[in-house]
């Protein structure tokens, strides 16, 4: 029976949840690989956790795409020989197209740094969630780890945790806290989705 499954991390920047997963993926007993990383960014920092733990790393340029489509398409061909069993976007950028999603429905993860499905959808990314969490004088924030649908951040929650706001926090603050929670919650959320597609082979 197989004992790991295989993960393809997709990433646009500094690629600290692809890291997290990197480790998590260390140890022996957590049972996925990282088999592939692909970055739509040339630049992204994140290119270098790959490179120093030897997984084979892809850049797809949105840029050199004429449409989204076109785009979803070179990324599909850059994973097939891989074969993933899960896609985790990390830190990704880029909004997935239903020929992306289709193909592997059911087996995309995405982080998104508040409590879906508050603050979730569209112009809800990175800073701008913090900014928004803090103006609505929110208590708490947090982490979501969910399926990707075509529904922009409305797939599947697998995963929450919880940060409080602190009357002092500026946007920045609170993004480091949720950013430190997401490290811990990724790969906890992958070893559950990992056990549930082992047990299915089983
Ligand atoms: C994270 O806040 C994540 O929620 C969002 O991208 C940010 C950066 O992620 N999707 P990473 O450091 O590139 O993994």
């Amino acid at each position: 029976m197989r004992e790991t499954i295989k993960i393809a991390v997709l990433i646009s920047g500094g690629g600290s949840n692809l890291r997290a997963l990197i480790e998590a993926c260390e140890a022996s007993d957590f049972p996925a690989e990282i088999v592939c990383v692909i970055s739509n960014r040339p630049d992204a920092k994140g290119l270098e956790h790959a490179k120093h733990a030897n997984i084979p790393a892809h850049i797809v340029d949105h840029k050199d795409f004429s449409d989204r489509a076109a785009f979803d398409g070179a990324l599909l061909d850059a994973l097939q020989p891989y074969a993933p069993d899960l896609v985790c976007l990390a830190g990704f950028m880029r909004i997935l197209t239903p020929l992306f999603i289709d193909a592997y429905a059911g087996r995309i993860l995405n982080t998104h740094p508040s409590l879906l499905p508050k603050f979730g959808g569209e112009g809800m990314y990175g800073i701008h969630v913090h900014t928004a969490v803090i103006a609505a004088g929110e208590q708490q924030s947090g982490v979501t780890i969910h399926q990707v649908i075509s529904d922009v951040d409305r797939g599947e929650i697998v995963m929450q945790r919880a940060v409080s706001v602190a009357p002092d926090d500026t946007p920045q603050s609170l993004a480091k806290r949720v950013l430190a929670e997401e490290h811990k919650a990724y790969p906890e959320a992958v070893r559950m989705m990992a056990e549930k597609m082992l047990n299915l082979d089983a």
